[in-house]
């Protein structure tokens, strides 16, 4: 299969559909930009409180799952550190943290096998005739995570760089907004199209004129002309100014270069961060949105969205002024309606209009790079 994405966008091809249907690409996916980019960790189904208030005491700890890898998310006991683990016995690969639990050691439930809160091997009985025991490998292997507003993420390499280097433009950006206290909703939902169709979705300006039409759609709300894409690395931001100042941010809470001497306010940022996060911040509050891919599926992908109100008056009128839940509807319908599409047979490598679609060509790029 070749999935070569040109970096002209007046000449460059797609992604072929098969990059979307074909279980073999998922899988390399999986091995490769999901192994070394910052994801956000979705919720545990068995406690509605947010993940860090969960693990918010010395030495609590949390099983979690990360697209389909057994993990666990760990509080110090010693210090106030937040770390992360497999949740894989070094032993003979039991599961070590079974539900929420806290203490300062953590014992395997199979044979016995004691850790730290740092994950570091402590004793197992039977071993004492060993040589050259315990070895480093039998202390867990910790990886990179982080809580950023409200959200943990994770890395599965161990190596990665901070996550305040994926997300620096963003923070830029967010400099003067007050922070959001509070989560509203959380949810996860199946739903249909390869994960890369829903991050495409998200970057595709081009698409909003048409799906999302006047009268009544956000094309109405949204002054279209004073759209702006912004490239910036392993991050994307989309903005444009409402049709209705008073729909737009208060521009104190937003850098100089957002500013329009003709009094236009912005109505949304829209921030993705490659591969899968959607942060869509509102004068209301934050939406995310997570694409995650489901092992085997790749016609399917979990839709993980949280939502956080700054303020709760703007909050309670999202879908009046902003929209929000008749544009989530629209695009699960088109969505549905591509990957009809993408399996008959008959789909072509597109190509990108050079006028609207640069976020779009940036994806598919940036795909056929990670995937190589
Ligand atoms: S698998 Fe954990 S002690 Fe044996
Ligand atoms: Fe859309």
């Amino acid at each position: 299969m070749d999935w070569h994405v040109d970096e002209d966008i007046r000449v460059a091809e797609g992604l072929p559909a098969s990059t979307f249907t074909d279980r073999a690409f998922l899988d390399r996916e999986l091995e490769t930009m999901f192994r070394t980019s910052w994801l956000v960790v979705p919720e545990r189904g068995d406690d509605p409180r947010p993940l860090d208030e969960q693990v918010a005491a010395r030495g609590s700890r949390v099983p979690i799952t990360m697209l389909h890898r057994p993990l666990y998310l760990q509080r110090g006991w010693d210090d106030d550190k937040l770390r992360a683990f497999p949740n894989t016995c070094t032993h003979a690969w039991y599961p070590l943290v079974l539900g929420a639990s806290r203490g300062p050691t953590l014992v395997c439930a199979q044979h016995g096998r004691r850790f730290d809160c740092e994950g570091k091997f402590i004793s197992q009985q039977g071993f004492g005739s060993a040589p050259n025991f315990p070895r480093p490998c039998d202390s867990l292997q910790s990886l990179p995570v982080e809580t950023w507003r409200r959200l943990a993420w994770i890395n599965l390499d161990p190596a990665a760089a901070p996550l305040g280097e994926a997300l620096r433009e963003v923070d830029a950006s967010l400099a003067k907004m007050p922070a959001m206290p509070e989560r509203m909703s959380a949810e996860i939902r199946d739903v249909a199209g390869n994960w890369k169709q829903h991050s495409w979705n998200f970057l595709d300006q081009f698409h909003i004129g048409f799906v999302h039409r006047a009268p009544g759609g956000l094309a109405d709300a949204i002054d279209l002309a004073t759209y702006q894409t912004e490239l910036h690395g392993n991050a994307v931001l989309q903005w444009v100014y409402a049709r209705d100042a008073a729909d737009g941010f208060d521009p104190a809470w937003l850098p100089e270069r957002f500013h329009d001497p003709k009094g236009r306010r912005v109505f949304a940022l829209w921030w993705f961060i490659f591969p899968n996060v959607a942060l869509n911040f509102y004068p209301w509050g934050l939406s995310v949105n997570v694409y995650q891919p489901i092992a085997d599926r790749p016609d399917a992908t979990r839709f993980v969205w949280y939502q956080f109100a700054l303020d709760r008056e703007k909050h309670a009128e999202r879908d009046r002024r902003w929209l929000s839940s008749q544009v989530d509807a629209e695009d699960v319908d088109a969505l549905a309606q591509v990957s009809r599409g993408l399996r008959s047979g008959f789909a072509p490598r597109g190509r990108f209009a050079p006028e609207h679609e640069q976020a779009s060509h940036w994806f598919h790029r940036a795909i056929a790079h990670a995937v190589r």
